[in-house]
């Protein structure tokens, strides 16, 4: 069969995406890039916030006259959304075929198969450890792969759906994931993006105590994978921020081909917003772990996710968030406006703050990151910055573009036969928009 498959949502169902592609090609099935090409058309969807949902529900709507057209393609809904609501998505959208949730998601296999020859609408969203070991698989993406480290989460933020469809928090076996980083950097990969819903709590089974400080699996996984020759840059996301204890920053201090980038969600810099968020650090914890990761990593970045419009969320409160954000000095930041999930808690209060100041919130501290980011690319200007070079630039094809350990986009004009994965000291000329140009040095 030709199968369909479009992703919403975050790098995990990406990497879900890949896997389920993966897993597809390997019982010999082929991908296809064309909807309209394709006997079997696979949603893989997201619940984070409402305009997820509603986007993926849309597409699936609009598929209607395709199957009318056409009833013998199959149409599924699988991930995130389709975890949540599971029977209620065959109601609502009488041509979706099959639901299958992030449990099920390694069986992706038989249940399209089967649904081929039966032909029975049918729901799959029991929860199950063993999607971690059949989850795997990876396809050939050059230079660049993705390894999920730990599944779920335990932590219960108040506004997040990811605990009820992700379920609980698992870490993946480390012999596992040393063997799939092997097995990546042999075929090729030169860069490994690590994945969790809080990739620091990797080993710590589940518990949502922080460590304690002379603890880190998770450092202690970076310094094996640091080990892996071949393999040129370790990337991860996302952390917790108090799961920084000592052992973690040492490890990330120690291990060369750790990226200098901390991706390290804030959400509020409101103490009152964080309790209710139940998030549990200060607005000066968060300061305390930025200043502690700077001493021991003077040129390390920080970007970050925030949330305008929590219910409740106050003039001041906002301005709080607004000010630690500038001071922190994020390279990089994601802003989402508040969108109530039914079935998390914080959804059980009413959605207070009117959606003209949710985007009033989201416009300044967009206005903010902006103007800082200018500042810190022109600073760079003159300086001899090291890419890892990815492919020729999508938006002026005589340009290659690389990232900086610290994750700024460098363009630069390409030297003969370059390839993609080099490590290549480039010479920053200018800065403009959001990224830094230059010309590749010769060592
Ligand atoms: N509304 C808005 N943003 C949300 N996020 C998670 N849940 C919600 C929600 N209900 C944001 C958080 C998280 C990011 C992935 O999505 O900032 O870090
Ligand atoms: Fe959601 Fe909080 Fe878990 Fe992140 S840590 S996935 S925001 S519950």
């Amino acid at each position: 069969m030709k199968i369909y498959l479009k992703t919403y949502g975050c790098q995990m169902n990406e990497r879900d995406s890949e896997a389920i592609g993966a897993q597809l090609i390997g019982a010999g099935h082929t991908l296809s890039c064309d909807e309209n090409d394709a006997d079997v058309l696979l949603f893989n969807t997201c619940s984070v916030r409402d305009a997820a949902e509603r986007k993926a529900k849309g597409k699936i709507g609009y598929l209607k006259k395709l199957k009318d057209r056409r009833p013998d393609i199959l149409i599924g809904a699988v991930g995130c959304m389709a975890q949540r609501l599971g029977n209620q998505l065959l109601e609502e959208l009488p041509h979706l075929d099959f639901v299958v949730g992030t449990g099920q998601l390694h069986k992706i296999v038989s249940i399209v198969e089967d649904f081929a020859k039966k032909r029975q609408r049918q729901v799959f969203t029991a929860e199950s450890a063993d999607v971690l070991t059949g989850m795997g698989e990876h396809q050939d993406h050059g230079a660049f792969g993705q390894i999920a480290i730990t599944r779920g989460c335990n932590r219960f933020c108040t506004y997040c759906i990811v605990p009820y469809v992700r379920g609980r928090e698992i870490s993946r076996d480390k012999g596992d994931i040393l063997t799939e980083a092997r097995e990546m950097v042999d075929h090729g990969v030169r860069e490994i993006l690590l994945l969790g819903q809080n990739v620091a709590a990797y080993g710590l089974n589940g518990n949502t105590r922080p460590p304690a400080n002379d603890v880190s699996p998770f450092g202690e996984l970076l310094e094996s994978l640091n080990e892996i020759r071949g393999l040129a840059r370790i990337r991860y996301t996302s952390p917790y921020v108090t799961y920084f204890s000592d052992r973690l920053i040492s490890a990330l201090k120690n291990c060369d081909k750790v990226c200098h980038n901390i991706h390290l969600p804030l959400q509020s810099g409101s103490d009152r917003i964080l309790k209710a968020m139940n998030r549990q650090y200060t607005a000066s914890d968060y300061l305390r772990y930025v200043e502690k990761l700077r001493a021991a990593i003077p040129d390390v970045t920080f970007s970050t996710d925030v949330i305008v419009g929590f219910p409740d969320e106050s003039d001041e409160d906002f301005k709080m968030t607004r000010d630690l954000m500038n001071e922190v000095g994020f390279s990089q930041s994601f802003i989402f406006k508040y969108s109530p999930r039914p079935g998390a808690k914080s959804a059980e209060r009413p959605d207070s703050v009117p959606e003209t100041v949710k985007e009033e919130r989201n416009q300044i501290l967009l206005g903010d990151l902006s103007a800082r980011v200018e500042k810190m690319l022109l600073r760079q200007v003159g300086d001899t910055v090291e890419v890892l070079t990815e492919g020729v630039s999508h938006r002026n094809e005589a340009r290659w573009t690389g990232r900086t350990g610290t994750n700024f986009v460098v363009h630069f004009e390409p030297t003969p036969n370059l390839q993609s994965g080099v490590l290549k000291k480039v010479k920053i000329s200018r800065a403009g928009g959001v990224s830094l140009f230059g010309s590749i040095v010769e060592e």
